[in-house]
């Protein structure tokens, strides 16, 4: 069997592994791999000395190799290009994109980079697969560098229709990598036809051709029966013990994201503010924990959002606290995701807000960690990609707070039996589009994809 090589900006390296989170891009790669892989990436480290020769440590069939950045490409690269340029546009937030030309600069170059450590470790029967927005180049970057292997990339986060793409100065440049690519994966049907709206926009011929005929929507999952059991015995620890204990029969709420302008965290604290106005008789009777662990706070708009979370849950706990009662719990580190388990298992309603997001691991996650026996309600943003397959849970618009509101007591009043039902419903979709299934889906595409397009070249 060919050996897979993984690229990803951030890599989960054993002894450097931070506490797992809930969701995100390393999880599901985690869950998803067999067989010898190679894990090639970022280290999560700045050095001055430039170093390009990797860092190699093994776990199991998995090999990890990993670079640092320097300052200046840690700035345009990570912080610069991909997270105030791509990550804003790829949003939707037209209005938050800050491009500048020597951030694009550092982000091409960072990539190159990228390509030049990575060649020398690879082998000819290899299988590439580039992962999310950071690394739209190394395709080409590879190519150039004369690897011949087959070589996926799969976008994580949303892709937005031409006309929002055309905003970024190097919108052509960047569809054009894409189509260097031997398949592109993207989480949605609606994701990929922007994709090839997008072709059609700013490509032409053969490599037009190529990109519409070569990309794909596969979602993204979990696997849903580790996280189940994971939540059953969390639930037995110290720390949920003492959250049931603190709760003294209040439902639990729970939201758990990325302190991250997508999550749509003020819309979702001004909808529970509305709930308690609007519902008087859940004041005292229920608790909203929000886990928001801080990110990228190099960028001012994680900063500035940061601030307006920490007003905002003032004014809601300074108008509705009783003495001996807290109506939101909120708070900016993070919780190991055995940890979060336990919590989504004891919670009555999983709220899963984001303006946008491309798929949303964290509900399918909240939805495995409920006792099948009294399970609770999942809310969830239209925007989200779970959405499309989810569609048992309570469907919200995030920005109609007053919508998120009823849902939000919709499910705190749903009979025991819809709530079982829509469980069931929603476990039978998590459980077809699982974790294996979507890494299995896709190089299952790139291998058949490669083969003949080599054949038709
Ligand atoms: C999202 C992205 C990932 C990224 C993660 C955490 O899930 O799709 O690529 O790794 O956020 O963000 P960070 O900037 O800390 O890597």
């Amino acid at each position: 069997m060919a050996r897979l090589v993984i690229v990803s900006n951030r890599v989960p390296v054993p002894a450097r592994k931070r506490e797992q989170q809930a969701g995100g891009l390393a999880v599901v790669l985690e869950e998803a791999l067999k067989g010898e892989v190679l894990w090639f990436g970022w280290s999560g480290r700045r050095a001055e000395t430039l170093i390009v020769q990797p860092a190699m440590a093994t776990r199991g069939a998995t090999t990890f190799a990993t670079i640092d950045l320097s300052e200046a490409e840690y700035r345009d690269y990570y912080a610069g290009f991909s997270n105030r340029s791509l990550w804003p546009l790829l949003h939707y937030r037209t209005g938050l994109v800050a491009f500048s030309r020597e951030e694009y600069r550092g982000y091409r170059a960072t990539n190159g980079k990228f390509a030049e450590a990575l060649k020398p470790l690879l082998r000819p029967d290899d299988v590439i697969w580039v992962q999310d927005y950071h690394l739209i180049p190394l395709g080409r970057a590879l190519r150039e560098a004369g690897i011949t292997q087959r070589i996926g990339f799969f976008i994580h986060i949303p892709f937005p229709p031409p006309s929002v793409i055309d905003i970024l100065p190097p919108a052509r440049e960047l569809i054009t990598d894409l189509a260097a690519y031997d398949l592109t994966g993207f989480q949605t049907e609606e994701d990929r036809e922007n994709f090839a709206g997008c072709a059609r926009k700013f490509l032409a011929g053969k490599e037009q051709a190529h990109a519409m005929a070569a990309s794909v929507a596969i979602p993204v999952g979990i696997d849903g029966k580790a996280f189940a059991k994971m939540a059953k015995t969390s639930r037995m620890t110290a720390e949920s013990h003492r959250l049931k204990h603190s709760l003294v029969g209040r439902k639990l709420i729970i939201g758990a994201d990325r302190l991250d302008y997508s999550k749509g965290l003020p819309q979702r604290f001004e909808a529970y503010s509305e709930l308690l106005a609007t519902h008087a008789e859940y004041r005292e009777k229920i608790s909203f924990l929000q886990v928001a662990p801080r990110s990228r706070e190099d960028v001012s708009e994680y900063r500035e959002l940061k601030k307006s979370l920490d007003r905002l849950t003032g004014k809601i706990n300074g108008k509705y606290a009783e003495f001996d009662w807290v109506p939101l719990r909120y708070m900016t580190h993070g919780l190991s995701r055995r940890l979060l388990a336990g919590f989504f298992r004891m919670a009555a309603i999983g709220l899963v807000t984001p303006l946008r997001d491309g798929m949303n691991l964290v509900a399918m996650e909240y939805v495995a960690a409920q006792d099948e026996e009294d399970p609770g309600v999942l809310v969830l943003s239209r925007f989200a990609g779970a959405a499309a397959s989810l569609d048992a849970a309570l469907i919200v618009n995030p920005h109609d707070t007053s919508a998120v509101a009823e849902a939000i007591h919709q499910g705190l009043t749903m009979p025991k039996e819809e709530r079982h039902a829509r469980w069931l419903a929603l476990m039978s979709r998590i459980e077809q589009d699982s974790a294996a299934s979507w890494c299995r889906r896709f190089l299952a595409g790139l291998t058949a994809g490669a083969t003949s397009l080599r054949a038709a070249s």
